[in-house]
């Protein structure tokens, strides 16, 4: 089975071919990612009509490599995937249009995609993950620890009650004058800096609730920083490095904490989960990797987190839950709205 998956979701456009072999298992046959993260640098975060714009503008050519890279062509599909949502209502538009153009063309179905959905089975194409297992999602716009029981059975278990971490990270690194995207920024900042020089606040850490709060460690780094700014508003790179490390360690010890409390509350519910996956943006972030491993296997558990590429904003991830559904006998009607906002 080929599926050809398209995301235009947020500021990447990208498509993917994805093809299935007669074990389930998923193989990447091409994976084309154009990220637009120059046309919004300037704005410190994305610009919905400017992302709109810019999907318009390169979303024909991003899926015909991707066709050209598998060496396919449209009729060669058997399914047509697109992201249908949630984000930018813009730039999905883009993205399902495309796709419907190309189910009506080639006469293949066209499978509408949850987002989030694409996020939470990409560990079943990367590493082969059965069901049930618990998903951290941590990405610029959700953080979620969801017990995903089979395709389309997602309960939540706990969420952000303010900021996304991903948003946090964006937002920590504005503060500190870095540019956006924040995530990769201060990782890069931090592996020169003392994780240790600012004790910065651990927020809802031991609560029996896996929930998030991440606008009082953004104030937090605030506050430091209006302390340490010279009178032209910058920081040292010593100050900058140093609130990176405490920054992301306080990050990487809350996720560690909810990820704990998510766990004991998945077994209660659910029974045993097969491994901790995550996914979303921030997953491609080490030093959260790292102390994630520590929380799992101290509990008895595997983790298992995409390669960074799968874990940010991709087309595989698109074409592979395509599939999973396809399979199922899940297809979708041409006139299939794009949605701004569709929890799982
Ligand atoms: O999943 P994603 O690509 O897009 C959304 O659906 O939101 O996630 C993007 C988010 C951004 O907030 C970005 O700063 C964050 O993921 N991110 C990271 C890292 N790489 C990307 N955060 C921390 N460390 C990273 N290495
Ligand atoms: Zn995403």
């Amino acid at each position: 089975m080929l599926v050809l998956g398209i995301e235009t979701t947020c500021d990447e456009t990208a498509a993917a071919v994805v093809r299935v072999e007669k074990d389930g298992r998923g193989t990447i046959l091409s994976n084309v990612v154009r990220a637009q993260i120059e046309d919004h640098a300037p704005y410190g975060g994305v610009v919905p009509e400017i992302a709109a714009r810019a999907h318009v503008e390169v979303v024909d050519r991003v899926v015909l490599e991707a066709l050209d890279q598998a060496g396919m062509r449209a009729s060669d599909m058997d399914a047509i995937a697109s992201a249908a949502g949630p984000g930018l209502i813009g730039g999905v538009l883009v993205g399902l249009t495309t796709a419907k153009a190309m189910a009506l063309v080639t006469g293949k179905p066209l499978i509408a995609v949850n987002h989030l959905e694409a996020h939470a089975l990409t560990a079943r194409l990367t590493d082969n993950v059965a069901f049930p297992y618990l998903l951290l999602l941590v990405s610029g716009g959700h953080t979620q620890l969801l017990a995903v029981t089979g395709v389309g059975a997602y309960a939540k278990l706990g969420t952000t009650i303010d900021d996304a971490i991903g948003e946090a990270f964006d937002k920590a690194a504005k503060l500190m004058g870095l540019p956006y995207p924040g995530g990769p920024e201060i990782e890069q900042r931090a592996l020169v800096g003392n994780p240790a020089r600012f004790a910065l606040p651990r927020p809802l850490a031991g609560r029996p609730e896996p929930d998030f709060s991440l606008s009082g460690l953004k104030t937090a780094v605030r506050i430091e920083a209006e302390r340490l700014m010279d009178d032209s508003g910058n920081l040292s790179e010593t100050d900058v490095a140093d609130l990176s490390a405490s920054f992301q360690q306080a990050v990487a010890d809350v996720v560690a904490d909810r990820s704990r409390v998510a766990i004991r509350l998945f077994r209660q519910r659910f029974g045993e989960p097969t491994a901790l996956v995550v996914a979303g943006g921030v997953g491609a972030n080490q030093t959260l990797k790292r102390v994630l491993a520590e929380t799992a296997a101290s509990m008895g558990l595997a983790l298992v987190v995409p390669p960074p590429k799968l874990c940010t904003d991709n087309g595989a991830m698109i074409a592979w839950a395509g599939a999973e559904r396809f399979r199922l006998g899940f297809t979708d009607p041409l006139d299939t709205a794009p949605r701004a906002r569709w929890p799982l």
